[in-house]
């Protein structure tokens, strides 16, 4: 049963890197790793360079896990996960696995309005979301969410409790040791 959910994550992990460069309209090709270090996220997460002038700024606010209200602003065309991790907003264990479709813990809850406005869901975001906590009819991952002007003014709700995949990957793989 492990074995087969680490084939299944493997495949996630080489085809969602095309995921994330077809979403968002990052150009190039990008490893996971690469991609996040030129996002800042191992250094001190100060100014990303490249970040949007006012009128092209789209304020999003989260409801973290513990009901505090996260007020910032991304660029059109940012994954929610990005907007998170460049301005380095404090949600507990938020986008483990860096965008690779391979822990659901970048879960998002939509207003059902937003949540209809939002681009086509794939099939491997349905099969991540299946395992993610709290799941809701206007749910959606993050890492996946790309920002849109019409976003204006968004509100987000932080699931209270996350869910990483590859955790308890791991501890299927020890009990069974
Ligand atoms: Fe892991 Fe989105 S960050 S699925």
């Amino acid at each position: 049963m492990a074995q087969g959910l680490l084939g299944l994550m493997r495949s996630r992990l080489s085809t969602s890197r095309t995921h994330l460069v077809l979403l968002c309209g990052v150009t190039g090709q990008h490893s996971p790793a690469s991609w996040w270090a030129e996002r800042g996220f191992s250094s001190t997460l100060q100014d990303v360079p490249g970040e949007p002038s006012s009128e092209d700024q789209v304020t999003v606010h989260f409801i973290n896990r513990d009901g505090e209200r996260l007020t910032t602003t991304a660029k059109e065309g940012q994954s929610l996960l990005e907007v998170v991790v460049n301005h380095n907003l404090a949600i507990d264990g938020f986008g483990a696995c860096e965008g690779t479709l391979a822990c659901s813990t970048c879960h998002l809850i939509f207003d059902k309005d937003t949540f209809q406005k939002l681009d086509a869901i794939s099939d491997e975001e349905l099969d991540m979301l299946d395992l993610a906590y709290g799941l809701t009819d206007t749910s959606r991952l993050g890492c996946q969410v790309c920002v849109k002007k019409s976003m204006d003014g968004v509100t987000v709700r932080v699931p209270m409790d996350v869910s990483d995949m590859r955790k308890q990957l791991e501890v299927g793989k020890q009990s069974k040791q």
